[in-house]
């Protein structure tokens, strides 16, 4: 088999990032775009040593699953990897990708498939990353690509910004910020919505504030803040659920999200974040009676904060998971009670797998669908110490 040989193949199932995964004479093969039950003729583009991709040439049979993306952008954007796919198998979908996740990464055989918590699966987005392309067109990055591609339209994002893009498509937004944004390429935009009918332009906005889950929380529109704001409320329910005691740790804090609602169930808390902007931010979300540090982790885990014991810590780090020093102060500094939000299921499978073996049990593992129509997923663990 050699890049540019077209062959049939059936699909098997999705893995993280949204391939479907069909076999060639045993020899895995990662298709974009596919579903699982598709009977597909597909031409190779790359082979390895045990795998190859290929690209969809023919749809043979169709799976059950599969529906007309309404989005005329679908399959040349970056953004959406599912909308092929009915909302049910997408679920199902990732589902499975995170029980494989942490059986074959995390080396836990019993992994057994979570539930997943849904949401509406259109104009859910309330933060976007946009691209000025040729001319100044407004744009998202083009898949298995660094191109722009212009867009006039985007059904994942909530209202206003929807708007807010339609309105702006083409040259106009470019001459608009241009000049603000002193040269940069790209942009991010961010809605509230419900009853904020604004869009946030960074490069023209600033700060902003909003009320999540009875708090009132401030934060910048260029740096980390939650993308759906519908399903988090029910994500800092179960993050916080049931714990208390005498003092718990916010990692990866960022603004303070989960950290504003720990310091009420705990005595004392420590918040932790390198961006010093959002640290700030943290301070006056989550109160003075905290105690913070803008450092990174691996450099926190060596402070003598971190000496102190903790009855619950809350981990929630970017895509590449916890660090390694990260994962060794927790396994030697033994907190009760360890809970993980998580947005890559193969880094949290890979610590979990970590955690279990340094013996903690894993209590419950959730999903929530923050990102319809793409294959990400964002995940809570939590682990107690047996
Ligand atoms: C997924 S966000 C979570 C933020 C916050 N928990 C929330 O839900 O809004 C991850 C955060 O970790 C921070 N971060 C990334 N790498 C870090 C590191 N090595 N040490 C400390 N903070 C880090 C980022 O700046 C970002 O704010």
């Amino acid at each position: 088999m050699t890049a540019g040989d077209s062959v049939e193949l059936s699909i098997d199932r999705l893995v993280a990032g949204g391939d479907g995964l069909g076999f060639i004479d045993g020899i895995a093969c990662f298709v974009a775009l596919a579903a699982p039950g598709d009977r597909l003729l597909v031409r190779i583009r790359e082979t390895r040593r045990d795998y190859c991709k290929a690209d969809i040439v023919r749809i043979l049979e169709p799976a059950s699953s599969r529906v007309v993306p309404p989005c005329p952008f679908y399959g040349a954007c970056g953004g959406c990897t599912l909308m092929h796919m009915d909302y049910k198998s997408q679920l199902s979908g990732k589902r499975r990708i995170v029980a494989d996740a942490f059986r074959r990464t995390g080396a836990l055989p019993d992994a057994e498939e979570p539930p997943i918590t849904p949401l509406a699966p259109w104009g859910y987005r309330n933060r976007a990353q946009f691209h000025f392309g040729p001319d100044g067109a407004l744009g998202y990055i083009r898949r298995s690509s660094n191109e722009v591609l212009p867009i006039a339209s985007c059904p994942i994002l909530v209202e206003p910004l929807a708007s807010w893009l339609t309105d702006n498509a083409g040259t106009k937004a470019f001459r608009l910020l241009g000049k603000a944004l002193k040269g940069s390429s790209r942009f991010i935009a961010f809605a509230p919505g419900g009853d904020d009918e604004n869009a946030y332009i960074q490069g023209k906005d600033g700060e902003l504030s909003l009320e999540l889950a009875g708090k009132a929380f401030s934060f910048h529109v260029e740096g980390f803040f939650q993308s759906n704001l519908s399903l988090v409320p029910a994500l800092i329910d179960e993050a916080c659920r049931g714990i208390e005691g005498a003092r718990a740790a916010d990692l990866y804090c960022g603004v303070g999200l989960f950290g504003a609602f720990l310091r009420e169930r705990f005595g004392a808390l420590v918040c932790v974040e390198q961006d010093a902007r959002a640290l700030g931010y943290a301070c006056r979300n989550v109160g003075k009676s905290a105690d913070y540090a803008a450092l990174s982790m691996e450099a926190w885990t060596l402070s003598a904060q971190a000496r102190a014991s903790f009855d619950y810590v809350l981990v929630d780090p970017p895509r590449s998971g916890l660090a390694p020093a990260v994962r060794a102060w927790l396994l030697s500094s033994r907190p009760p009670c360890i809970g993980y939000v998580s947005c890559d299921p193969v880094s949290l499978a890979r610590d979990s797998g970590e955690l279990v073996r340094g013996g903690y049990r894993l209590e419950r593992l959730s999903l929530y669908d923050f990102y319809p129509q793409t294959a990400h997923v964002e995940s809570y663990a939590r682990f107690i110490l047996e």
